[in-house]
């Protein structure tokens, strides 16, 4: 059994903020809420912001999950950080119905305007742009942008970057406006991610932050070019934040391999080794020595989730609480190398 010394979110707090994501507080436990509350100072939602939940139709607008969130955070004294504005993903097709880009290009700001504005000083940052960059890298693709063929860039060009962080400082001139994406601390991603920021930093986007969200694996966490694209982001001028930080177990398996249901009716994974979750623990305190160290740059370590049930991951036991809302040897290490 894993005891609990110190909070990690008071650990933390000389250095950056502790965050996790979920669409609280609807459908989670009375001693989910608690955790929640009690460990972390700043939560993203995981869904509820997003423009398919948000923004399903051109007229329509949803806000009852996001507005009881931000309600939620604000009685626990949470930071939030708001995540989608621009993403090709659960996205709805009707912001590209047409094809005429003054017309796309009026929808995205009308978008940005409505939803930064409305949360206008209670969310601190926003992810503006999430996941723009393409995974078929290489040594050409390495000396460009290399963007995502979305529908974002087919409708407006490049340009769609800079439009959308002009909206977003329009809607909130205070909040910090971030570029969010994956892999992007390794090889050719990598170099294309600088690429792209210079360029948006050489038109004048306000553009403050970049998001490495941190969906890693255990045993495989790539910890020297974590500290290298610290280091590079930092040099541009910009801040840090770990925005999706998950850690997976290697060879664990949810779904079809999990085995099975427990008697309440939930999925049930097969549990973690003991020398898993002691590799998990080291892979987790190694990275937060580097985030200590970059104290001076990171401004938020955010985790993907709750615990092992509330995750995308599930069945791999990414995070520091168990299904049960024990905690792991991961927390214990976190809290230990802070
Ligand atoms: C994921 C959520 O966790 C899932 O619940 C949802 O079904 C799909 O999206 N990168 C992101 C996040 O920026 O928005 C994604 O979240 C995970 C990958």
């Amino acid at each position: 059994e894993v005891k609990i010394d110190h909070l990690l979110k008071d650990a933390g707090k000389d250095f950056f903020l502790i965050g996790m994501a979920g669409d609280l507080p609807a459908r989670y436990s009375a001693e989910e809420l608690a955790l929640a509350a009690e460990h972390f100072a700043a939560i993203t939602p995981e869904n509820c912001m997003k423009p398919e939940r948000l923004h399903p139709q051109e007229n329509q607008w949803q806000f009852e999950r996001a507005d009881a969130l931000v309600e939620w955070a604000r009685q626990n004294q949470m930071t939030i950080h708001g995540h989608t504005l621009v993403w090709h993903a659960q996205t709805p097709g009707w912001f590209f119905e047409g094809d005429d880009k003054e017309v796309i290009k009026q929808r995205m700001k009308e978008h940005i305007h409505t939803l930064v504005g409305r949360y206008k000083g209670q969310l601190q940052s926003w992810d503006v742009v999430n996941e723009a960059i393409d995974d078929r890298g290489g040594p050409q693709a390495a000396k460009t942008e290399n963007l995502r063929n979305s529908k974002w860039l087919q409708a407006l060009g490049p340009e769609f970057l800079t439009l959308a962080f002009q909206y977003a400082h329009e809607a909130d001139p205070t909040a910090v406006l971030y570029y969010n994406d994956y892999n992007i601390e390794s090889g050719s991603k990598h170099e294309s991610s600088m690429v792209l920021l210079r360029r948006l930093l050489a038109d004048g986007a306000p553009i403050h932050a970049v998001g490495i969200q941190g969906h890693w694996r255990s045993g495989s966490v790539p910890f020297k070019e974590i500290e290298k694209a610290i280091t590079d982001y930092a040099s541009l001028g910009l801040k840090v934040s770990i925005t999706e930080l998950d850690v997976t177990i290697r060879g664990a398996s949810g779904g079809q391999f999990g085995g099975g249901f427990n008697r309440r009716g939930f999925r049930s994974a097969t549990p973690p080794s003991l020398e898993d979750l002691k590799q998990q623990a080291d892979d987790y305190a190694q990275l937060f020595a580097i985030f200590k160290k970059h104290q001076d740059v990171i401004e938020r370590v955010t985790f993907w989730g709750l615990n092992d049930r509330r995750t995308w991951r599930w069945g791999q036991h990414p995070l520091l609480f168990d299904a049960g809302n024990h905690p792991k040897p991961a927390y214990v290490a976190i809290v230990d190398e802070l």
